[in-house]
This record gives C-alpha cells, sequence and structure tokens, in this order.
C-alpha cells in the first residue's frame, strides 16, 4: 500500500474555468504534482461558505494534467507547478468546487492510489479511451507518455453534444483542443445521433478503430476509465484481440486511504481465486483482469 500523504488545507486555485455543468481547476501543488502519475486521484473538499451545505468529506477526483506556472500543460518535469482536475458538477461537492475562485484555497489529499509506472516501457501504441468524466484522467496519461515515440489515440464517448464541456477559454472544444496539444488522436462518439460524429458507444468507436487500425496487437495498450459497464465491455474486446487493458475505478471512496473499505470491489488475486479488492489503495489503476466482471452486472 502506498504511503497516505499529509492533508494540505489551503492549497491555492491558480485558475478555474466552467461553465455551470463541468469545472476544470488547476491547484497549485509542484511537490505533490511532481510526485503523481496518471491514474492517481486526489481528494478535495472546498471551505465552507463557498457552496451549498456538503458534509466533511473529501471527494476523489482523477488527476488531470500536470500544470505548469502558466496554467498550460507543464511540457517537461522541471516545469511542473500543479496539477489539474475536471469534474462534472453533480451535488453539494462540486458545486462547492466549482465555485472557488482564483487565489482561493482547498482541503487537498493526494496524490493517492496506484497508477502507471512511469519507468514501465511505453507500447508502441495507446488507446485510451474514456466514458463521460471518466475522460479526466486519459489526457494525463497522454502527456506522460509525451516523450515517448507511442502512438497515442484518445477514444472519447458522450451521450449527446451538451455532455462536452464549453469552458469559455476553449472554444471550439476543450478535450479536442487538448488532446491535440498533447499529440493525442482525437476520436468522438455520441450515443444519440450527432452529425458528422460517430454513432454509438466509445467502445463501439475503438472496435471500429482496432478494426481499422493497421499493425500487430501485442504492442498495443487499453486503457479505460468510466462507468462500470462501458469498462467491462471495453476490458472484452481487449480480450478478444488478446490486448493488454488497465481500467480505472471509480468506486465510491470516502477515505481514500485504505481505512472505511467503503470502495471494495469484487476482484481475483494473483492465483485467479476470489478476492476482495480496496480500489482506493490497490488502484484505481488495475489489470482488468483483476476485477470479476461476472459479478459486477
Ligand atoms: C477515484 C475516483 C476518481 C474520480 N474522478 C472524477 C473526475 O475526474 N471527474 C469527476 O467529475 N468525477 C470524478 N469522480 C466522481 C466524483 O468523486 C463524484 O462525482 C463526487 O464525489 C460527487 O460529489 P458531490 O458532492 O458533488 O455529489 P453528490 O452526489 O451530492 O454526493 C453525495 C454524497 O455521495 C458521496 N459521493 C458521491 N459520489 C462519490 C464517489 N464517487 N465517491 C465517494 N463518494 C461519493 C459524496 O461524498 C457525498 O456525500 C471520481 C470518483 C472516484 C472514486
Ligand atoms: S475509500 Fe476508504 S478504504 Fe477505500
Amino acid at each position: 500500500m502506498p504511503p497516505t500523504p499529509a492533508p494540505r488545507l489551503n492549497v491555492k486555485v491558480r485558475r478555474k474555468e466552467t461553465d455551470g455543468r463541468f469545472g476544470q481547476l488547476h491547484l497549485e501543488c509542484p511537490d505533490e504534482a511532481r510526485r503523481a502519475v496518471p491514474g492517481q486521484f486526489v481528494q478535495l473538499r472546498a471551505p465552507e461558505g463557498r457552496a451549498p451545505q456538503q458534509n466533511l468529506l473529501r471527494r476523489p477526483f482523477s488527476i488531470h494534467l500536470w500544470i505548469d506556472a502558466n496554467g498550460d500543460p507543464a511540457p517537461s518535469p522541471e516545469r511542473i507547478a500543479g496539477l489539474a482536475v475536471y469534474f462534472k458538477i453533480i451535488g453539494p461537492g462540486t458545486q462547492a468546487l466549482a465555485a472557488l475562485e482564483q487565489g482561493d484555497g482547498v482541503d487537498f489529499l493526494g496524490p493517492l492510489g496506484v497508477g502507471r509506472d512511469l519507468s514501465e516501457p511505453a507500447p508502441d501504441r495507446v488507446w485510451c479511451v474514456g466514458g463521460g468524466y471518466g475522460v479526466a484522467p486519459m489526457l494525463f496519461w497522454g502527456q506522460s507518455l509525451a516523450d515517448a515515440a507511442t502512438e497515442k489515440h484518445l477514444v472519447y464517448g458522450i451521450n449527446q453534444l451538451s455532455d462536452l464541456p464549453a469552458f469559455p477559454s476553449f472554444s471550439d472544444g476543450y478535450f479536442h483542443y487538448m488532446a491535440k496539444a498533447l499529440g493525442m488522436q482525437f476520436h468522438l462518439s455520441a450515443v444519440h445521433l450527432v452529425r458528422d460524429l460517430f454513432v454509438g458507444t466509445c467502445v463501439a468507436l475503438l472496435e471500429k478503430l482496432l478494426e481499422a487500425a493497421p499493425g500487430g496487437v501485442g504492442r498495443d495498450e487499453v486503457v479505460a476509465c468510466g462507468p462500470m459497464g462501458m469498462m467491462k465491455a471495453t476490458a472484452l474486446v481487449a480480450w478478444q484481440r488478446h490486448l493488454p487493458c488497465r481500467v480505472m475505478l471509480e468506486e465510491m471512496m470516502a477515505c481514500g486511504t485504505g481505512v472505511c473499505r467503503s470502495c471494495v470491489c469484487p476482484g481475483r488475486g494473483e492465483d485467479g481465486s476470489a478476492r476482495n479488492i480496496t480500489t482506493c489503495t490497490e488502484g484505481p489503476l488495475l489489470d482488468a483482469a483483476r476485477v470479476a466482471w461476472d459479478e459486477i452486472g
């Protein structure tokens, strides 16, 4: 289990974007950001008085990007000045975070959990598949492979166009813009009919892209984050093609540090035997084969 970092009560917000449905915060935390790897998460709570009543729990969010002092994606480790989170505004916790302003402090714990080991060999090609707000950690995954010769694909699934953020600073599509900036090829699917878009789920789009993709299979990798059903379907697509697949589980998490056991998910040990996984400390990033998908529904 990774050591639990000490909480910090006053991590400064350097920048905020929101369109009322989604939010993005840039947080000034260079030391924590330099330790962070893709797949890890932070727990955040806005101070009292910023929003509707919220309970005492910090809320978990995937790390979205390494940020430099100008608020751009950090181009190299020496330029890391903080990290960004991207979130859907759902209830009191996320409403309070979206109400923060530049210079406000936030209660911060992280980085938490297990993510990608940056020293592991880079694949020749990676398919980063994000469903809904599960797309948040995928930009970080691409950013962490910036120096590798890896062909990087972001496959992002929404239901309808209103599921895309419309941040004031990114008029022509935030994820499209960021994927391009990070050297990732961008593919978007929508379940409801949208002109010029692939109609269907991001998993169906992944299947189509894999069919059309030239080259062998052994050096591709799939990584997925989103609703459980979407990750299960992605794991199946990868398994059918003998592709390694990792998923980032977003179970309900209260403490984020392995104490409360609210995040336990049915899984398998190394020998295939049934065993529960504490997703906040053993994950959120897990080999898809470790999850007992048949028990998840
Ligand atoms: C590892 C991880 C990474 C995540 N990454 C992102 C991300 O990058 N972007 C994003 O938009 N969302 C992410 N989520 C989901 C996000 O944490 C929830 O949407 C958020 O906690 C909702 O809080 P709320 O108060 O606004 O909503 P509410 O629905 O009002 O919350 C009600 C109560 O449920 C609890 N609760 C709700 N969802 C969760 C949850 N997932 N885990 C624990 N408690 C919960 C809250 O503590 C609160 O007490 C992630 C969740 C996990 C576990
Ligand atoms: S969230 Fe408490 S043990 Fe995982």
